[in-house]
């Protein structure tokens, strides 16, 4: 599903153009995660978790190494080859990335219109998504009108209704407060039970307490096994979530997923932009 091989990333130095690159931000790194997996992604600000996201969502491609994600490896894959694979990939980038001049409706229908999807069948599943992340109510406000954590909301909403098949999120609770944050962790775990993999790069580690998984563990862009217990040097087959005791009480907070979407039929294209390589 997901494959790391020793790869090494730097970004260009020096400024754009230069043609000089700086150090590299991920060292080494090697891991694999299987289809229907939920993995956390822990490390101190600067370690190179939204780096590896970057990668896993084809935004970037690594400067040595090999990454494999559904089924494409991304170091050799002509561009093309691309765009059908991020199609399948939802993302909550870190600074959200909302089109400022649609509404919150406009903004998580987005991927469903581009993929074609009619009008008429699409406004229920928006309509859903925006009521689980508990914005029904502001379906027709802007983003520049809404609070961060409410923008945070719509990203989320925007990078899983589509029901893609591998989903990554990069610190989706940062602006939420704790109940908004495990009612999150709910619907991510959902999508991880309907069969999406999921990665999810946090700070919280309230969060990441009450939803044990596995975790990658950075530390200044290398994988870290601090203990031997939690890092990738543990039980990355364990592919669900382990029962935790809070886990019901969170359940709780999600009410029941919106019925299933048609498959998309066209690129959606909500890749990072900022990459030259991929962009
Ligand atoms: N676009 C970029 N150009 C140059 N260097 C970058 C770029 N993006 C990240 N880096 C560098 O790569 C390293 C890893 O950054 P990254 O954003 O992946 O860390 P992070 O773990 O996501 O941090 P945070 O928790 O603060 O979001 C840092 O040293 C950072 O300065
Ligand atoms: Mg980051």
């Amino acid at each position: 599903m997901v494959r790391f091989e020793a790869v090494g990333l730097r970004y260009p130095g020096g400024g754009p153009h230069t043609g000089s690159w700086g150090p590299e931000a991920l060292v080494d790194v090697t891991f694999a995660l299987p289809p229907g997996s939920f993995t956390w992604l822990l490390g101190p600000s600067g370690a190179g978790k939204s780096s590896v996201l970057r990668l896993m969502h084809l935004a970037l491609r690594p400067t040595r190494g090999e990454v494999e994600v559904l089924g494409l490896r991304s170091s050799r894959a002509p561009r093309a080859a691309l765009a059908p694979v991020r199609r399948r990939i939802g993302v909550v980038f870190q600074d959200f990335r909302l089109l400022p001049y649609l509404s919150a409706f406009d903004n998580v229908a987005l991927p469903l219109r581009l993929a074609g999807r009619p009008e008429a069948s699409l406004r229920a599943d928006v309509n859903e998504i925006l009521k689980w992340v508990g914005l029904d109510g502001k379906a027709a406000s802007l983003p520049p009108e809404l609070s961060g954590g409410e923008q945070q909301r719509v990203a989320i909403a925007r990078a899983v209704v589509h029901r893609p098949a591998l989903l990554v999120a990069d610190e989706p609770t940062g602006n939420l407060d704790n109940r908004q944050a495990r009612r999150l962790l709910a619907l991510l775990r959902e999508m991880n039970r309907m069969g999406a993999t999921v990665v999810v790069a946090t700070h919280d580690e309230d969060l990441v307490a009450r939803f044990p998984a596995p975790a990658l563990v950075l530390r200044d862009g290398r994988l870290h096994d601090p203990d031997g217990a939690r890092g990738i040097g543990a039980d990355l087959t364990v592919d669900r979530f382990a029962p935790h005791p809070d886990a019901a009480e969170a359940d709780d907070l999600a009410p029941e997923p919106p019925p299933p979407t048609a498959p998309p039929r066209r690129d959606p294209d909500l890749g990072d932009r900022r990459s030259p390589d991929l962009g």
